[in-house]
């Protein structure tokens, strides 16, 4: 037996209603919001997301050749489509521009619960501006889609890359190892960047600074305990915004610095405490690409939802509701009634009912035990007599009970119930 690749998925129909319904609200957060949707392609040329990406993503990516010998890889997010298609096609559009987009995304990742190498995000772009008006915007979205989807227990979290990237740059000035302190910051990686600090000479003040920092979780009065700088101001203006906006519970974290290299301003990350491990079901900020892929610079902010993470979430407070996959699955009592049930489920259908019919030919007894298995709300036998009086009989699949309706009000009275 051939098996799917390690780290992907199947999904089955009940599985897909839940994760379409969560979805669903989540694009119409998007809407509501006056953000319209762009598709761009599952393959990209390697090269846009190497260029900035960070290394984290460029090491976990999958990369090919294609047949023309191109280097081309599968995309780990959407961020970098979106500004190559923007400065591409749209830079003449008027701004801000708001895109939002769902899609997959790969990366090659040891995969655990809420970690895959083949998972499913949906996010937003707004770009051609950046100011705290801005991106309250944006975080204001990201929080309006976890509610739409019913989640109840997240933690927002905003940062400011700008302190402790500019300090990291300035005080090592290698642009390499400076990464990669970042990225041990991002990781909270304490030992291996003492280790690293010690093994390179660096200052253990620094190193102290940097810890100091990236410590500084919890009210936005935290602040004060910073030296007043842009940064700081910034995310004052920010929150005083999103006050506005009715989003009052977020949290001050100075310690986000994102696994991804190209944010440059404000930053923040969403979790889902009962996640565990993999708890973090968005994460984005403000930053700029467009000069990268040859285009003027813009400033941007973004984010982007793990959906799999959103759902597993959803699940962990309560089972996500669905509708039966059938209103009424059509039996037809003995063999000379199948035409008339044919001609029962197309009506039934054509009244967006979801409707099924006996393909098997099978007993009464069987379609009923069928009818149930597949959890439909109501089962329509078409007997002799009935027919001959244009009734049916409406069976309801969980209470058991029975009555005679005529044929042409089958649907209103299932749609009564
Ligand atoms: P990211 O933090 O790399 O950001 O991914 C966003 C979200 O995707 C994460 O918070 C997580 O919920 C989900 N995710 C990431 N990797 C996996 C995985 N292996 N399995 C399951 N879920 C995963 C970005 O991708 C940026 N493009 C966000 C952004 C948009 N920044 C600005 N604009």
């Amino acid at each position: 037996m051939i098996q799917r690749p390690r780290g992907t998925r199947d999904f089955g129909p009940v599985e897909m209603a839940k994760r379409r319904k969560v979805e669903s609200a989540m694009r119409e957060a998007c809407a509501v919001f006056g953000f319209g949707e762009v598709v761009t392609p599952t393959f990209e040329h390697a090269e846009l997301f190497t260029l900035r990406s960070g290394q984290n993503v460029v090491d976990e990516m999958y990369v090919f050749r294609d047949k023309g010998d191109r280097e081309m890889a599968l995309r780990p997010e959407i961020t970098a489509s979106v500004v190559r298609f923007y400065v591409n096609e749209m830079s003449n559009f008027p701004k801000p521009l708001k895109l939002y987009y769902v899609g997959n995304c790969f990366r090659y990742e040891n995969p655990q619960s809420g970690r895959y190498r083949e998972f499913f995000q949906l996010g937003a772009e707004l770009i051609g501006t950046k100011n705290p008006e801005s991106d309250a915007e944006v975080i204001a979205l990201a929080v309006n889609c976890i509610r739409s989807a019913g989640l109840e227990n997240f933690v927002v979290r905003v940062g400011h890359i700008g302190i402790l990237k500019a300090m990291v740059n300035k005080e090592i000035g290698d642009e390499k190892l400076a990464g990669e302190v970042l990225h041990m910051i991002d990781k909270e990686d304490w030992d291996a960047m003492g280790e690293m600090f010690d093994a390179r000479a660096l200052p253990r003040q620094l190193f102290d600074k940097i810890a100091a920092i990236a410590d500084m979780k919890g009210e936005l009065e935290l602040l004060n305990n910073l030296d007043q700088s842009e940064a700081t101001g910034y995310l004052q203006e920010l929150f005083g915004v999103l006050k506005l906006y009715g989003i009052e519970d977020c949290l001050i974290d100075m310690g986000i610095v994102r696994g991804l290299d190209y944010y440059t301003g404000m930053v923040f990350e969403i979790d889902a405490p009962r996640l565990g491990a993999e708890k973090q079901i968005m994460g984005g900020g403000s930053y700029t690409l467009s000069e990268l892929f040859g285009g003027e610079p813009v400033f941007s902010t973004g984010f982007a939802i793990g959906i799999d993470r959103v759902v597993l979430a959803l699940e962990a407070e309560r089972e996500i509701a669905v509708p039966a996959q059938l209103d009424a699955y059509v039996v037809p009592a003995k063999d000379d009634m199948r035409k008339y049930a044919f001609g029962i489920v197309a009506r039934l259908r054509s009244q967006g009912l979801r409707a099924d019919v006996d393909l098997m030919r099978r007993s009464m007894s069987k379609n009923l035990k069928y009818a149930s298995s597949v959890n439909a709300r109501y089962a329509v036998i078409v007997g002799k007599e009935e027919m001959a009086k244009r009734m049916v009989t409406l069976r309801d699949m969980k209470s058991g009970e029975q009555r005679q309706v005529m044929a042409d009000d089958i649907a209103s009275e299932i749609r009564k119930s």
